[in-house]
């Protein structure tokens, strides 16, 4: 009999192909209660949250398989007392996340998406060589938070780009370091001395609003503010009265919090903010890579053997 995964949404059809004919997949939503006992396994496509007491509900299930390297929606903790391993997807994102930072960086810092609708608006008449300038992505200095596996492809990136780069990180990365000649340097440190701050630290209980009014009172006026990590670990009120009030130049997000926003949030009407609707590793390439991951970290418990990248 087929193994019964419960999904909160619909999946894309690469994935239902690479389950197969074993795997029978239901949304959970759709599926009343009483049904979900002999669900063997959770496949959390699109962040949905799952906590102690939705495990609890679900009593039959022996893994839970994330699609995705961030695993902030999932309550590691009840996982691990419940003995429920959780699977990610990590590596296989590295270079797409870090290729939108760095497409956050040169679009907020030479006014990419304001250029784009003046070029196809009426009011673009005539070049002129005195407006709309931005500021230099090269030779300048780069502060990442979070040097792990795409900070590293972050500074990669970012010394092609001559750029100086300083990284803060709990534990120091020597690999980056004498490969990248990145210099670990004090929070505060990194917060004033960098023309682009990047985030890149996974949203746990210690980074929640890590960036809030202290941290952009730190920033220089010319600093822009690049998240691909997480909304989560910055604080929104301050970030749009910091905008607001010039004490930072500009922000690239690809993620917020909440997300969306709501659709009267003040950072929607900035000229001097670009967001993205969470698009780090969304390539055709590594969307399938991480398809691969979240199918093989479900199929390796079922079958018994270990999941390939587990986080707990
Ligand atoms: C991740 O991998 O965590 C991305 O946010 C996509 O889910």
């Amino acid at each position: 009999m087929a193994h019964k995964i419960l999904v909160e949404g619909p999946l894309p059809p690469e994935i239902l192909e690479m389950l197969g004919d074993e795997y029978q997949v239901h949304i959970w939503t759709e599926l009343p209660e009483a049904e979900w006992a002999d669900a063997v396994g959770l496949l959390t496509y699109g962040h949905p949250q799952v906590d102690g007491p939705f495990m609890d509900r679900v009593p039959g299930i022996k893994l839970i398989s994330n699609f995705g390297v961030g695993v902030d929606h999932i309550d590691l903790e009840a996982a691990k007392q419940r003995g429920l391993p959780v699977g990610n997807t990590p590596s296989l994102l590295d270079g797409a996340t870090a290729d939108m930072t760095f497409g956050l960086i040169l679009a907020t810092a030479r006014l990419m998406v304001v250029g784009d609708r003046y070029a196809r608006s009426p009011e673009f008449i005539h070049f002129d060589p005195s407006y709309m300038l931005g500021t230099e992505v090269h030779s300048t200095v780069m502060g990442i938070i979070g040097l792990g596996n795409i900070g590293y492809q972050v500074a990669k990136r970012g010394r092609g780009f001559d750029m100086e780069i300083f990284y803060h990180n709990r534990r120091p990365n020597l690999k980056a370091e004498a490969d990248l000649a990145v210099r670990r340097v004090a929070m505060d440190e990194l917060l004033e001395q960098s023309d682009f701050v990047v985030l890149n630290m996974p949203l746990t209980d210690e980074t929640e609003k890590m960036i809030g009014a202290r941290q952009f009172g730190l920033m220089q006026e010319s600093a822009i503010l690049i998240n691909t990590a997480r909304g989560g670990v910055v604080d929104h009120d301050a970030l749009v009265t910091a905008l607001q009030s010039g004490q930072i130049a500009a922000a690239g997000l690809d993620v917020t919090e909440p997300e969306p926003l709501p659709r009267n949030h003040p950072l929607l009407s900035m000229d001097n903010v670009i967001i993205m609707p969470h698009l780090g590793s969304a390539t055709r390439q590594t969307r399938l890579a991480m398809a691969q991951r979240t199918v093989d970290n479900l199929k390796a418990v079922i079958e018994g053997r270990e999941m390939i990248t587990r986080v707990v």
